[in-house]
């Protein structure tokens, strides 16, 4: 694939995308973002990432999700979004909402995984300089940290917003009671915790044991990751492992064991479901996403510009009929 001259974005662009206000924030956020965990790193395809990225703005997804390791290898993920930022969208960048995070393992030695300040500061600076921005929009502490105090994690991520490296604070993976805790420190700070990051889908429903009603309780946003089960729940697997696709992929997280034959009997009903509502599998797993109260964006992944048209064609039907989700919940429940 080769795009050639200057990117002019869609004149429409947002006259379709619908943006929901992310918790009890001035922010509004597209309801479906794009990440660039796979297929955006240096083992990639630059053309394609552009595509992806252009497509994407083009349908009103303003919101592009990175962490300092994504890739591979580590940091590579920013260091394309850098030059095709530099390239298509720098003059854009009041339009754009761009997040980083740090909480996995980054660099070798004590002070390049987990909570610590020192970690939190240095990353981000890294990821900056990679992305060549003043700043990001959003920036995430990852996972929680189970040995550094949550108030050295929590003051990082004040003086982060202070000191200009981000404008908003989030956090992602972390469970309910540490949530309140979290959200209740930043702000007694004064920097309010805008938005959390959790897993959401079909096959893992953990927020919706205390972690969704927190999040609305204290008027936080919710952004889910892997809406779409890293693309268990599109028919992609339906008839075994297609080369190229994320589980045949020896650099990716999602390994051929985890497409069980009990993993595709389930979305094969799913699919039913799907298609008797006119959708794909892929656009009704985003829709139901979306419909769960308390939810701001299905963040998505992708592998080519055609997934990201798929996944926003979800928006045209997200209302579910009180009989397709008893099925749904019958079909999971099994
Ligand atoms: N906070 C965290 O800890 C955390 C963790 C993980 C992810 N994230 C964020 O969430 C983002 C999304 O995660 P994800 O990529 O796992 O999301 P996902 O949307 O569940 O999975 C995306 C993958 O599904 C496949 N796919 C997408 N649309 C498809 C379609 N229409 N038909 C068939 N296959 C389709 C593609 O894989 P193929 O390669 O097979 O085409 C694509 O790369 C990441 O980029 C990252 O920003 C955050």
């Amino acid at each position: 694939m080769n795009i050639s001259g200057q990117y002019s974005p869609a004149p429409d662009r947002y006259d379709s995308m619908t943006y929901k206000r992310c918790g009890r924030s001035g922010l509004m956020l597209p309801a479906v973002s794009l990440g660039l965990w796979h297929n955006f790193g240096g083992v990639d395809s630059l053309e394609n990432a552009r595509a992806m990225l252009r497509r994407a703005f083009d349908l009103g997804i303003t919101h592009f999700d990175l962490a300092n390791n994504y890739g591979p290898p580590y940091g590579s993920a920013e260091k394309t979004f850098g030059r095709l930022f530099a390239q298509d969208f720098a003059p854009l960048r009041d339009e754009l909402i761009i997040s980083s995070k740090a909480g996995w393992d980054m660099w070798p030695g004590p002070y390049g995984d987990w909570g610590s300040r020192k970690y939190l500061v240095a990353s981000l600076d890294q990821s900056l300089e990679r992305m060549g921005l003043d700043y990001v929009d959003i920036f995430y502490h990852h996972r929680p940290d189970p040995e550094t105090p949550l108030e050295e994690t929590i003051g990082a991520l004040d003086f982060i917003v202070r000191s200009g490296r981000a404008l908003y604070a989030g956090i992602s993976m972390y469970p309910p009671d540490l949530t309140r805790r979290a959200v209740e420190m930043l702000r007694s700070l004064g920097t309010p915790c805008l938005i959390h990051q959790p897993n959401y889908s079909l096959l893992d429903r953990w927020v919706e044991d205390g972690l969704l009603e927190v999040l609305t309780d204290e008027g936080v946003g919710c952004i889910v990751f892997s809406p779409l089960a890293q693309g268990l729940l599109t028919d992609r697997y339906l008839d075994g492992i297609p080369e190229g696709s994320r589980a045949a992929r020896d650099d990716s997280y999602l390994s051929r064991s985890q497409v069980t034959d009990g993993v595709v009997a389930t979305v094969r009903r799913l699919n039913d479901v799907a298609a008797a509502r006119g959708q794909t599998m892929a656009q009704m797993a985003v829709a139901w996403v979306l419909h769960q109260s308390g939810v701001t964006s299905a963040l998505i992944g992708a592998s080519r510009p055609g997934q990201v048209e798929e996944a926003v064609a979800a928006l045209d039907h997200l209302e579910f009929a009180a009989d397709e989700l008893e099925t749904i919940d019958a079909v999971l429940g099994d």
